[in-house]
């Protein structure tokens, strides 16, 4: 495998296109505007310079890197040579079925059409294409350069040989895999986190402890890495949000999302990006409220 196209340049897919670069593979990588892609060059320079700061990657190597990534708008461009195309715009079913219904025109037969999504039906999101068999769910994690983990879904009509191009893929790129066989909402991932922040919301809304002291129990007493608000505050509140409704609607009252998720949202507090979310994040030079 040669080159990729990744299409949409937000967290994951900038962070998807890096990943491939870093692998040696050619990748294209398309937004609609170049505000949003010149934002997805600044983030991986910066990534690049903290993976060098850190010794993990060799002075002269962000270059190279970085050269092997294109940037464009144009979608016809950006898949032109790609053997898969991996699809991280947002999570919008109607959204991805139009990008597919084009990436499937646009595409020669053989090309591999996968999506990052990290809860939507792959079967669903690829019915309008005629390649059903050729389509498959990539499911990266956040950030994608740290995180080791590809969660590989097979749609209902998703051939052997795809699973197989998916996995090569996943190789290639230095991670390791886990393969759902069964096309449902949420895969093995989506849902066991879905779970664990929407139980410590509820303890939160409870009123038994404090946000804080439920990050640190879930990060000194079940050794995770972050906390629940920590972590949702890491993939936006708006995410979050928007997966709960999503896993509500499969499988009911158990992922219906607590009041005080769809408040911070309503209140612009969508974490990290947005500066505040169950946590506050000042830019450089804020002066803090007296
Ligand atoms: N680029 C390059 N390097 C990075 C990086 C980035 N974006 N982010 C972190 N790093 C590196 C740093 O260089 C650092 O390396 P050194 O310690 O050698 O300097 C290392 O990663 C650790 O980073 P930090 O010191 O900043 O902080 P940390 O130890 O807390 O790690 C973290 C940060 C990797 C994000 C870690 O906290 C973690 O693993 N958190 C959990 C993340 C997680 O669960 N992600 C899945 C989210 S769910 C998802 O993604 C599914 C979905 O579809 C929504």
């Amino acid at each position: 495998m040669e080159q990729i196209a990744v299409i949409g340049s937000g967290t994951m897919g900038h962070g998807i296109a890096q990943v491939g670069a870093m692998a040696g593979l050619r990748v294209k990588l398309q937004d609609v505007d170049e505000s949003r892609l010149s934002a997805a060059r600044a983030q991986i320079h910066t990534s690049l310079a903290r993976l060098v700061r850190s010794g993990k990657l060799p002075d002269g190597a962000p270059v190279g890197i970085v050269a092997r990534i294109e940037t464009t708008t144009e979608l016809a461009r950006a898949v032109d040579g790609a053997e898969v195309v991996i699809e991280a715009v947002p999570e919008v079913l109607d959204l991805k079925n139009e990008l597919f219904r084009q990436l499937d025109a646009l595409c020669p037969p053989e090309t591999v059409l996968a999506t990052n999504t990290s809860q939507l039906s792959i079967t669903e999101i690829a019915a309008p294409t005629t390649r059903p068999e050729r389509t498959i769910g990539l499911h990266f994690f956040n950030p994608p350069v740290v995180m080791r983990l590809v969660e590989v879904i097979r749609g209902i009509r998703t051939s052997d040989v795809t699973l197989e191009r998916g996995l090569e893929l996943v190789r290639r790129l230095g991670k390791e895999s886990v393969v759902c066989n069964r096309d449902a909402a949420g895969f093995i991932t989506t849902r066991a986190l879905a779970a664990l922040r929407l139980e410590c919301l509820r303890v939160y809304e409870e009123g038994i402890a404090s946000i804080e002291d439920i990050d640190k129990a879930i990060r000194l007493g079940l050794s995770h890495p972050m906390g629940p608000f920590e972590l949702t505050d890491l993939v936006g509140l708006d995410v979050a949000l928007n997966n709960s409704r999503n896993l509500e609607q499969v499988y009911g009252e158990r992922f219906k999302p607590p009041q005080s998720l769809s408040l911070h949202v309503a209140a612009g507090r969508l974490g990290r990006k947005s500066g505040a979310g169950w946590y506050d994040y000042p830019a450089e030079g804020d002066t803090p409220p007296a």
